[in-house]
């Protein structure tokens, strides 16, 4: 149909010249393309938006790439043993293929980056921000930004944000839902819930005894340097999804008794992690000292990272500039 074409092509070229347009500069505080529900004068309906499911996967290359980010996030440390010593998967945390907006959703991530980082100092890129997931939460290694299994995983969120206008924060956008950050947990009331309503799936050492349950504490769980390490972080995360058959049945209070409980126990330290934060501004919750802050109720003990030495950690983007 070339007519149908060439008008297509007469449209698009008018929508170019109006993005071309001059634009209003941001303000102080204000980041250009932020919640940009109208971008290039097309108005994004989040209500209607739904993000494309495993049958949506296209029948070729690209379609091969998604389907395989999609099963290395749903089996991660079967996938690459070599790089996460831990029993997590990236599901485990970012449940329903990563479309759960009550679980750090990764719907829309792929319009979401770059994005600055107050924990790294600096602008990452999203591939960084997977690293960062595979050093910290599943307490193992970067996997190299050019791996073709990192490529995978970069095509599946992409494919899960498809149609999220750059810029555009979804419900969700900021990880899991702030809770009412008061911080107070008990862990001796925590554990008695635990033997109640966790440990016929996460095991009574917490070591993830029916999978796909993984682990919560000890040398196979997330590191110190994760979210979840956090107290508020995991309250909200077990508010919103646990228990995993009866999800919503706790109360914020139990959520704060079981994330105290849970994060009360030693877990893998994360290499590096005194670096985090540079400009200050640690979270409160924050368990490990960093700049300008004291560690806040931290884990009795840290098992050593297999190679503390090694790529463990993800540092910021290097200057090509050298500084003397
Ligand atoms: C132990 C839980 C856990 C595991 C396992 C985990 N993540 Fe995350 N991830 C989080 C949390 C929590 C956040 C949000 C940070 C926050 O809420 O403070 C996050 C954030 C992210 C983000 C940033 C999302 C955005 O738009 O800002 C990406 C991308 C990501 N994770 C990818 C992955 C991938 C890929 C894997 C597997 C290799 C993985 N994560 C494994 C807990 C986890
Ligand atoms: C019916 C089994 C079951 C029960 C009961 C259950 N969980 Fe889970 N939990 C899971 C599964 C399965 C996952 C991983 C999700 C996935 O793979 O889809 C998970 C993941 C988690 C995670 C994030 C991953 C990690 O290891 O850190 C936390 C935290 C958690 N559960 C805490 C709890 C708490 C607290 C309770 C009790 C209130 C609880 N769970 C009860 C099955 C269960």
């Amino acid at each position: 149909m070339p007519g149908f074409r060439r008008v297509v092509a007469a449209i698009s070229g008018v929508m170019l010249l109006w993005g071309c347009g001059p634009q209003p500069r941001p303000t102080a505080g204000q980041s250009a393309g932020t919640d940009s529900s109208k971008a290039h004068g097309t108005a994004f309906d989040e209500a209607s938006w739904r993000p494309l499911l495993e049958k949506d996967i296209p029948p070729d290359s690209l379609g091969a790439s998604i389907r395989r980010g999609l099963y290395l996030i749903r089996f991660t440390n079967e996938s690459l043993p070599q790089n996460v010593p831990s029993n997590l998967r990236c599901v485990s945390c970012h449940l329903n293929d990563g479309t759960k907006v009550e679980a750090a959703p990764l719907t829309g991530s792929h319009a979401r980056f770059p994005k600055y980082m107050g924990r790294t100092g600096a602008v990452i890129d999203l591939a960084e921000r997977v690293n960062y997931c595979f050093t910290r939460s599943l307490a193992g290694y970067a996997i190299p930004k050019t791996s073709r299994e990192m490529q995978d995983i970069l095509a599946y969120i992409a494919f899960i944000s498809k149609g999220v206008p750059v810029g555009y924060k979804l419900k969700g956008a900021d990880g899991l839902i702030s809770t009412p950050d008061t911080l107070d947990g008990d862990g001796g009331r925590g554990e008695q819930v635990f033997k109640a309503k966790c440990q016929v799936c996460h095991g009574a050492n917490g070591e993830g005894a029916v999978p796909p349950a993984p682990a919560l504490w000890g040398p196979r769980s997330y590191s110190i340097g994760a979210s979840m390490a956090r107290r508020e972080r995991a309250a909200s995360f077990i508010k919103h999804n646990m228990p995993f058959n009866d999800p919503g049945s706790l109360t914020l209070q139990e959520a704060f008794d079981l994330s105290t409980f849970i994060n009360s126990h030693p877990r893998p330290d994360s290499p590096g992690k005194e670096k985090d934060y540079p400009a200050g501004g640690a979270a409160a919750d924050t368990p490990y000292d960093t700049f300008g802050h004291k560690a806040f109720d931290p884990p009795p003990r840290l098992f050593p990272h297999p190679n503390a030495k090694g790529t463990a950690e993800v540092p910021a983007p290097a200057s090509i500039r050298k500084s003397k």
